[in-house]
């Protein structure tokens, strides 16, 4: 696969002809077919989907079921497992609803998430945990960056009723050994919650070979439009759950004393969705797919190697991953000694035009244990090269030697 061929399809990427962009982790770039297929939606056949018989309304329903069923085979589950939600934020808050509304947890049970967490991840469950007497634990992260599983192991325990995690850190970017913490949690009958946000753009994942209860991953940071995410559950606990939303396209039969709700996933997609989105999503899966999930795995491994080798010498920076390609996504989280970390991202911009993220990166509790003022972020995707990294490196160097 010659992945340098690719940067072609990327607009951005032709129309800021010096732009590294290193900043994958909070939004990847959209390639053409994926902007054409929003495009044609709006511009050939615009239409409500599941309300009309006409032509259009028949096409846009066509691609927008046609995309559930693209993203269940992408994940490998059943087309009536996969939920349209806005975002991964909204997938877990979603999920957080639905425990809450079918009064799955008493007093006293136990949420089990980790330190690595994005808020998305740890909001939701600390407002359920107050409001139903629960008690939130956070598994810790050793000093290797690595979830310790014998904190996760001390804290399993007959009253965890959701463990809740992350596969990929968007910070420390550690690949997590979600496959057996899924195991040992279901052995202690607790239900999963994985977040695929950071995983999902990078590697194959299996819904059914995981066996996780509940997986969320969000279409912009998969070269997808933003507004839409999903939420992968299985079946067997969305036919009992309620609803999240009340309304239009969620019901087979309204009278003004009930309503009956539709088969799955639409019970849980009320109002007319993100259609847009979802042709923007198709094209975007599509495009992975031609690429191959395992292909973009192994090229993420040499570009981090390569990173991790060369700025491996660069003395004043500290650097807060594994620092092993077999465990790491293409993320260094670093900052330079004696910097205030917005200003190196401020630097890299203005110098060099190289996009990163500084500060907390919507995972406060983690890097404030590193550097209460935040750090800095620079996260890859497949589009990007080596000779990036070496303008990387290199203009890391300029900051170190000369803006001090
Ligand atoms: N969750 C996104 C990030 O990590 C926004 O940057």
């Amino acid at each position: 696969m010659n992945f340098e061929k690719l940067r072609k399809d990327f607009p951005v990427l032709r129309n800021n002809k010096n732009l590294v962009y290193f900043d994958n982790g909070a939004t990847s770039l959209k390639p053409d077919c994926v902007i054409e297929n929003i495009n044609k939606y709006y511009k050939e056949c615009t239409s409500n989907v599941h309300r009309g018989i006409h032509r259009l309304s028949m096409e846009s329903s066509v691609i927008y079921e046609n995309t559930h069923e693209k993203v269940a085979r992408f994940i490998n589950s059943k087309k009536t497992e996969v939920i349209f939600t806005l975002n991964s934020t909204d997938s877990i808050n979603q999920v957080m609803y639905f425990l809450y509304t079918s009064d799955y947890f008493k007093k006293n049970d136990k949420i089990i998430s980790s330190v690595m967490e994005h808020h998305a991840n740890i909001v939701p469950w600390q407002f359920i945990s107050k409001k139903l007497n629960l008690n939130l634990e956070f598994i810790e992260v050793d000093s290797n960056f690595k979830l310790d599983l014998n904190d996760f192991e001390k804290k399993l325990d007959e009253s965890t009723k959701l463990v809740t995690i992350t596969y990929i850190s968007n910070t420390i970017g550690t690949i997590n050994p979600v496959k057996e913490i899924i195991k040992k949690a279901h052995e202690k009958n607790a239900l999963v919650l994985i977040d695929a946000s950071q995983a999902c753009p990078h590697m194959k994942i299996d819904f059914k070979e995981l066996d996780c209860d509940f997986l969320v991953f969000t279409a912009h940071k998969m070269l997808g439009p933003t507004g839409i995410g999903f939420l992968i559950a299985k079946e067997s606990l969305l036919e009992k759950f309620n609803p999240f939303r009340y309304g239009g396209d969620m019901i087979k039969n309204v009278t003004l004393e009930k309503s009956e709700w539709n088969k799955l996933p639409l019970k849980f997609e009320a109002g007319t969705p993100n259609i847009a989105g979802a042709f923007g999503a198709f094209s975007a899966i599509d495009y992975l797919e031609n690429i191959g999930m395992d292909n973009i795995s192994k090229n993420d491994s040499k570009l981090l190697d390569y990173l991790l080798e060369k700025t491996s010498s660069i003395k004043n920076l500290e650097v807060f991953n594994p620092k092993d390609s077999k465990i790491q996504a293409p993320i260094l989280l670093f900052n330079l000694k004696g910097f205030d970390p917005r200003v190196v991202s401020s630097l890299l911009d203005e110098v060099s035009d190289i996009a990163t993220r500084s500060g907390t990166h919507c995972a406060q509790p983690i890097v404030t244990r590193y550097n209460p003022k935040g750090l800095v972020r620079a996260s890859l995707y497949f589009y990007n090269t080596f000779e990036e990294i070496d303008k990387f490196v290199e203009t890391i160097k300029v900051i170190d030697k000369d803006f001090r």
